[in-house]
């Protein structure tokens, strides 16, 4: 029934990528070594190995990656073709400041942004960027141990100051911590090196680390908004969150309760973003768990000041979850498989009508401008010999998902700005390194292991996007 009705004007379609996951040149242009440089490549179902250091006898897919940081004028040309009106990327923490505690910022770092976000202004596509995506500075890691030091606050707010300054009239949306929630997943030595440069000690407590490096990146993240607003009230600075949302596996009311516990465990990030103070479930449950964190009255009040404009979000697949007996969510442990929605080849649960709830939690709950930043399907694509690749899965799942969308935004009122569908152009997976795990509309010639002409071809959703786009979506 909404056939031929379109999303609002000024709606941002776009893509969205990471620094680290497309760039390359991981040593160029005076570029320090992030976490994410030493993350060995992995498979489906086989962990990433995270090195001491880089080993030259490991393979780091993250090095070369798509060679973005050469050929970001075609690139970019492409996206223009494709009519996006923005481009989510990140900026490399490690090309402003290598060792991140450095005095002085990167001039040749600086200039590449620049001249990136100059090429896309130059087709009148808005850059969106993310001051950390999965890429903090590895030197930050060896010496200070990543975000469970509170010194690495003050390093952050001054990589987020001079970036802000260097490109204040060049990007007005920004995001600082992607996916902040992943390490809801303490358990996980992948979500806790990603999103803190954590890796934990034999003794060490997991979730106390977890709270720990979260509250400081709170308030990292809480004093770059107030700056940020304060050196162009113009800009739009939003949080990033990983939206799964997590449903009750039956009706039984300890279900109903237990999932509630579980949103409010993975999505407390987001309150604390938007409200600007801890909900006081949680600061029950630090004191249940004697969790003695350093947070003083001085951070309390930071957060109070630093409250996001809007909340961007990734939305890839749902969670299912039922009562365990204690009101208490492992996000390791606790997950069930949901027998209503079917699941990718890597297990991830697709669930278009969960993106219509998420967006209504969020729109009911926080009452701010809502982005989805992330969304998409990773799959094996095959070229044929005449350089096409038929990717009619992945349009499927983009066009149920944008109905989905377009039901919340046109039925339910839901305010949502833009859509950047994930890896616009194929690029290395975060979770396993891998190129095979694809997303892109646009396909690039690179294997696992590096090899390949690294050429750029359209693939079907390409030309079907091109049309979303241009009829802002009335052809859904
Ligand atoms: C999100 C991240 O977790 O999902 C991206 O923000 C990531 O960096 C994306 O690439 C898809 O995950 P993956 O592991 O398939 O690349």
């Amino acid at each position: 029934t909404l056939e031929g009705k379109s999303f609002p004007d000024g709606f941002l379609w776009g893509g969205a990528v990471a620094a680290h996951q497309l760039e390359g040149g991981f040593d160029q242009g005076g570029k320090g070594i992030s976490t994410a440089d030493v993350m060995t490549i992995g498979a489906n179902g086989v962990p990433r190995k995270i090195t001491d250091g880089i080993d030259p006898n490991e393979f780091y897919p993250n090095h070369n990656a798509i060679d973005f940081y050469h050929r970001y004028p075609e690139d970019i040309k492409l996206f223009a073709e494709m009519g996006f009106k923005c481009f989510r990327t990140s900026i490399a923490w490690t090309r402003i400041f290598p060792n991140g505690d450095d005095e002085q910022p990167n001039e040749a770092g600086l200039k590449f942004y620049d001249d990136m976000f100059d090429e896309l202004h130059k087709y009148n596509i808005e850059p969106v960027i993310t001051l950390s995506h999965f890429e903090m500075p590895y030197h930050l890691v060896k010496k200070y141990g990543g975000w469970r030091s509170r010194k690495v606050i003050d390093f952050f707010v001054k990589f987020a100051t001079v970036v802000f300054k260097r490109y204040k009239n060049k990007v007005k949306y920004w995001m600082t911590f992607n996916e902040i929630n992943n390490q809801t997943d303490y358990e996980s030595t992948h979500a806790l090196f990603t999103d803190s440069g954590i890796v934990p000690k034999p003794d060490e407590n997991n979730e106390k680390l977890m709270y720990q490096a979260a509250h400081y990146e709170l308030v990292a993240s809480a004093k770059a908004v107030k700056i940020g607003h304060e050196i162009n009230p113009d800009f739009q600075i939003g949080c990033m969150i990983a939206m799964t949302p997590i449903y009750p596996l039956t009706s039984k009311p300890e279900d109903i309760l237990f999932a509630q516990r579980a949103m409010q465990t993975r999505f407390w990030f987001a309150d604390v973003h938007v409200n600007g103070f801890y909900p006081q479930w949680l600061l029950n449950h630090f004191q249940e768990r004697n969790f003695d964190l350093d947070m003083t009255d001085d951070d309390l009040q930071v957060l109070s000041q630093g409250k996001v404009d809007y909340i961007g979000f990734s939305y890839y697949m749902s969670f299912a979850v039922k009562d365990t007996g204690k009101l208490e969510y492992n996000e390791s442990h606790d997950r069930v498989k949901n027998p209503y929605v079917k699941a990718s080849e890597w297990g991830w649960q697709v669930d278009p009508v969960g993106l219509r709830y998420a967006l209504n939690w969020f729109n009911d709950r926080y009452h701010l401008p809502l982005f989805i930043v992330e969304n998409g399907l990773g799959a094996i694509d095959k070229k044929t010999s005449d350089n096409k690749v038929h990717d009619d899965y992945r349009i499927d799942y983009m066009t149920d998902h944008i109905h989905a969308m377009k039901q919340a935004v046109l039925k339910d009122g839901v305010n949502l700005i833009g859509y950047t569908p994930w890896g616009c152009i194929d690029l290395v997976a975060a979770s396993t390194g891998q190129m095979s795990k694809r997303y892109g509309m646009i396909y690039v010639d690179e294997n696992d292991d590096g090899t390949g002409s690294l050429n750029r071809y359209k693939k079907d959703s390409f030309y079907w996007f091109q049309n979303v786009i241009k009829t802002n979506g009335a052809e859904i």
